[in-house]
């Protein structure tokens, strides 16, 4: 790579709370969706679940010394929601608050940027009890109040706030492909779950410039940009038809307060439409404005081509089996994915395509004049713990790929104001358990201590960090 990034550009790494936490009754947390979605038979792998992760919750010391011995610039993590607030709203636990004042401090003390999620998808079971969470807009005023019991507690030390992350897949993933709680399949019901995610999003992002807090704050959106399969003009159209209902319909609608024009009388045509009032799009235009940045999770692109089937729902969806993820086919009538010829495959079967993270930064930065931050990018993979080491060569190159890739678009004008990888750690994947890893450092699962063991890739982004990617 020619040349380094900015002096202030924040090399990070993410995680979620209840990916690593564990300590899932500890200090008067109530119970989450995902808490009770994990007991249900069959949901994830071998019916693995969060209740200890990887412990973060009382090995978070440890954890942050590894960071520090990286160099790490920043570290994303989520609040759950239910440590702070046990029953979704009112009541606040102290004890929760606690732990996420000692966690962020010990960053800060070592020099590392605390990046906070407000919600990475642990809704309180009560909410969803009580009215079906996300389904209802009774959520947008819990959900604020919840954020600014966070803002009040942390708003002086924490300066870059991801109000949302993924709004797009946990909507799709609980309500349209039934995969994640609450395990519906509702197209309607996915598009009106998802607009209310981009009202809580906006009323949030007022509520914390009204506070008048001197921090960052956006939401982090899954973006997977699409190339047609061919020249032919139904293919084309077959991308056009993606990004009208897809791209530009989950970003839109955030970063610019309404929904492309084609994609809304598309869907309103087949009646799945989400209402959209006039006090809606005022906030929604607010909330856009008030935006200080775009935060996007990378990890793969698309190839569309055209779909011939006429009908509703999903076309040929598969969950592939064994391995565990899914991969959509596509919605009759607008595009079908298509395999992509130019490019390799994960282990899960994503593909691997550092110059798509090009693209979708120089589009997004072009349609939304903002600073785009990637707040997750990275490889999962089935890693070999070989003696006391994992060559995870895989990762390395394609982290080099996707941090030069980074830096290309800064080239080209987008104002890129940091990089995290997924993740820091060796994690809980929601459906996959243990054996999908993504970290820098392994942790060995079936040894009840949870060592922490460094990859390869480890010292391949120390080194990133340290020369701010001059030999990357
Ligand atoms: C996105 C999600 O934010 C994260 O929770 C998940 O584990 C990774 N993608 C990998 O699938």
């Amino acid at each position: 790579m020619s040349g380094r990034f900015p002096e202030e550009f924040l090399f990070g790494s993410a995680s979620a709370a209840y990916q690593v936490e564990g300590a899932y009754k500890e200090d008067g947390k109530g119970d989450s969706i995902w808490d009770n979605w994990v007991r249900m038979e069959g949901k994830t792998y071998k019916g693995t679940n969060g209740d200890v992760a990887t412990d973060h919750y009382h090995r978070f010391r440890e954890d942050v010394r590894l960071m520090k011995e990286m160099g790490l610039k920043a570290y994303r993590f989520s609040v759950s929601w239910t440590r702070i607030l046990p029953e979704g709203r009112g009541r606040i636990e102290k004890k929760g608050l606690d732990f996420y004042h000692q966690l962020i401090d010990e960053l800060l003390e070592h020099g590392i940027e605390p990046v906070l999620t407000i919600y990475h998808w642990d809704l309180p079971q009560t909410l969803q009890d009580e009215y079906g969470g996300w389904e209802s807009r009774r959520i947008i005023d819990d959900f604020t109040e919840y954020a600014k019991v966070l803002f009040e507690a942390f708003g002086k030390k924490v300066k870059y706030w991801i109000v949302l992350n993924e709004p797009n897949i946990f909507t799709q993933l609980g309500y349209l492909l039934a995969l994640h709680p609450p395990g519906k399949k509702d197209m309607k019901l996915y598009l009106k779950t998802y607009h209310i995610t981009a009202l809580a999003h906006a009323h949030v992002i007022k509520a914390y410039k009204e506070g008048g807090y001197d921090g960052l704050i956006g939401s982090s959106i899954a973006y997977t940009p699409g190339y047609a399969a061919s020249d032919e003009e139904a293919d084309q159209e077959a991308r056009r038809r993606y990004y009208d209902t897809v791209c530009w319909w989950i970003m839109d609608v955030f970063y610019k307060g309404e929904y492309p024009a084609w994609g809304y009388e598309e869907f309103k045509r087949r009646g799945i439409a989400p209402e959209v009032t006039e006090e809606d799009t005022a906030i929604l235009k607010e909330g856009a404005a008030l935006s200080d940045f775009i935060g996007i999770n990378y990890y793969q692109s698309a190839m569309l081509a055209h779909n011939p089937i006429d009908g509703v729902g999903l076309t040929d969806f598969n969950v592939s089996g064994e391995k565990g993820d899914f991969r959509e086919s596509g919605v009759p009538g607008l595009y079908r994915q298509v395999f992509n010829p130019n490019v390799e495959y994960t282990d899960w079967d994503w593909s691997i395509d550092p110059d798509g993270l090009r693209v979708a930064l120089v589009e997004i930065s072009e349609r939304y004049e903002k600073p785009v931050f990637i707040s997750e990018n990275g490889i999962g993979a089935f890693d070999e713990l070989d003696e006391d080491k994992v060559h995870d060569d895989y990762r390395i190159e394609y982290l080099r790929g996707h941090i030069r890739a980074c830096h290309e678009s800064m080239k080209e004008g987008v104002d890129l104001i940091g990089y995290c990888t997924w993740s820091f750690t060796d994690l809980l994947s929601w459906l996959n358990g243990y054996q999908k890893r993504y970290g820098f450092v392994y942790i060995d699962f079936k040894d009840e201590k949870l060592p922490r063991i460094k990859k390869d890739s480890f010292s391949f982004y120390e080194e990133v960090i340290r020369t701010r990617g001059e030999n990357c």
